[in-house]
């Protein structure tokens, strides 16, 4: 079996053109640009390139972007202060703090001082309880983004087995909760779980977020499954820096029946996620 490549590049476009029409309609008939802020503490690279690309993408749908850089010495104090500020300012209906922050913030606390209802990134408590007891939510962006690939290739996910590998709060546990919501029968799997390519060899979706280069192998996959591969990691390889994911994508595809690449996979999805959380949150701000 050669697997069907899923191509989130192209499914990503097609959610920002939805969320740019909604927002020129909003616009039009209300006077109302969604605004987002995003937060970025110290210069980590890549998470520098991943703020720039978001408030990019923010302006090309026709939002409003509010950029704010801290160094990376800043007291929580003042980030607490800011997010204050922007919890109060009703030009700005979503707020992302970028993660991961410096040693002497407690990313806990910076999170949950976000307004819930501005938490486009899903993480705030509150966000988490809702999701985890199946009602209306911000849905964490990675994970939603997985879901509607998935949803868009399978229809109906009900009574599917799904093995998520990972029990990050960002991706593995809101993944897990998203599927079982889905009606999959799902099990996160991690770093000490026993005979971990036996388990994956049950799943008939498999999402891998552990953050290891190529770690899943094509003969961990059950023949026709679905891979989502939300890894993105640099590794040097004949002398080139390259990007991998978590799957050893040649292997896998060889007999997945679907696979998600790295590059052109979950990345887009994530931030096109992100804008339409912002133009829900927005849509709630406004009744
Ligand atoms: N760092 C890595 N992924 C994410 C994300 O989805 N949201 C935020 N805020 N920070 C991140």
């Amino acid at each position: 079996m050669v697997a069907e490549i899923i191509d989130g590049k192209a499914f990503a476009a097609t959610v920002r053109g939805h969320v740019a029409d909604h927002v020129a309609r909003l616009k039009e008939e209300h006077g109302i640009t969604p605004g987002l802020a995003v937060v970025l503490v110290g210069e980590d690279p890549a998470s520098q390139v991943y703020v720039r690309s978001k408030g990019k993408q923010t302006v090309e749908v026709g939002m409003n972007s509010y950029e704010h850089k801290l160094s990376a010495d800043t007291p929580q104090k003042d980030l607490l202060d800011l997010i204050d500020k922007l919890n109060n300012d009703s030009a700005v209906h979503g707020i992302l703090v970028q993660l991961p922050l410096p040693r002497h913030m407690n990313e806990d606390l910076v999170i949950n001082a976000i307004d819930p209802a501005k938490d486009v990134d899903g993480f705030h408590i509150s966000n988490v309880g809702l999701l985890g007891t199946g009602q209306k939510s911000m849905v964490p962006c990675t994970p939603l983004g997985c879901l509607m690939m998935l949803r868009d290739h399978h229809g109906s996910l009900s009574g599917k087995d799904a093995v998520v590998i990972g029990r990050s709060n960002i991706v593995g546990k809101p993944m897990a909760q998203l599927l079982l919501g889905d009606s999959c029968t799902v099990t996160i799997a991690h770093s000490r779980t026993k005979d971990l390519p036996d388990v994956v060899r049950r799943a008939d979706i498999v999402v891998a977020a552990v953050g290891r280069p190529e770690m899943v192998q094509g003969d961990w996959i059950k023949e026709g499954a679905t891979v989502i591969d939300v890894g993105i990691n640099r590794i040097e390889r004949d002398g080139k820096n390259v990007l991998v994911g978590d799957v050893h994508y040649e292997s896998a595809a060889a007999v997945a029946g679907a696979i998600t690449p790295v590059p052109g996979g979950v990345g887009p999805m994530t931030i096109a996620c992100l804008l339409a959380n912002t133009l829900t949150a927005c849509c709630r701000a406004n009744g």
